[in-house]
């Protein structure tokens, strides 16, 4: 199987009022064209944003030059759950993605793998494709847990319905996000390695699933780790919110 087109995705967590979304999501849209043979760019702007930036590009969008996603979504499709967001509704504003089980939502939110695994049945079940986040905290890498936590994670949160372009994992180590630190690239390489065992055990087209690295990817060491055989694009945090750095990782693939 031809390896999969690679999926440089940007995560703005909660940041951006709407001038900001703007000038952003246009100035990635202009890059996007000197990108795309490259990557597939997605940009996951803040609930607040979504619509806004989705208006902005609808003719980027229609194009495909860019696609837009949510960074977290409720299991249920609607109902008495003040200050959600349903995977329909983001699926009704032009998303494509969803990142679901992102650390800081495990952490901030309690969310555990059954929660996670709903997540991504409910963005599945609204046409949208879950970027399911794993990785392991700094304490877990240091017992030499690393491994087990990511298939543990994995194995809890991948839905039934699973096929290759229709879910995303995304290794994200806890200690690497946001701190400028990364694991070696042996090490990201062994994780990414097992992960493509892992669901190649699960799935008959396990080769085609997209394995995002993300934590401290910047423009210096992207193009080392999207060289990686089993590394299928990168989940930006801090450097998606320049859009000179998203496209240069972008240009690195
Ligand atoms: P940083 O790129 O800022 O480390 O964040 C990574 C991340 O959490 C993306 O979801």
């Amino acid at each position: 199987m031809a390896a999969p087109k690679t999926l440089i995705a940007g995560n703005w967590k909660m940041n951006g009022l709407r001038a900001d979304g703007v000038t952003l999501a246009k100035s990635v849209a202009a890059g996007a064209p000197a990108v795309v043979a490259k990557a597939e760019l997605l940009m996951c702007p803040p609930a607040t944003l979504i619509s806004l930036v989705s208006n902005t590009l609808a003719e980027v969008l229609r194009q495909g030059l860019v696609s837009i996603g949510g960074q977290n979504c409720h299991p249920e499709a609607s109902g008495a759950h003040t200050g959600d967001v349903s995977a329909p509704m983001l699926a009704d504003l032009g998303c494509k993605y969803v990142i679901v089980g992102h650390s800081e939502r495990r952490t901030n939110h309690s969310e555990d793998d059954p929660q996670v695994w709903q997540k991504a049945v409910a963005a599945q079940q609204a046409g949208l494709i879950p970027i399911i986040c794993v990785g392991e905290t700094e304490a877990e890498r240091d017992r030499g847990e690393a491994l087990n936590v990511v298939r543990r994670q994995i194995t809890g949160s991948l839905p039934d319905a699973a096929k290759a372009g229709n879910v995303v994992i995304a290794y994200e180590p806890v200690w690497a996000i946001g701190t400028g630190k990364t694991p070696s690239l042996a090490d990201i390489a062994e994780v990414h390695d097992a992960m493509r065992a892992l669901l190649n055990e699960k799935m008959t087209d396990g080769d085609g699933v997209r394995l995002l690295y993300g934590g401290s990817v910047k423009p210096g060491n992207a193009a080392e780790i999207l060289a990686l055989a089993n590394v299928n694009g990168a989940l930006v945090g801090g450097a998606s919110l320049k859009a000179d750095d998203f496209l240069a990782i972008a240009a690195a693939a």
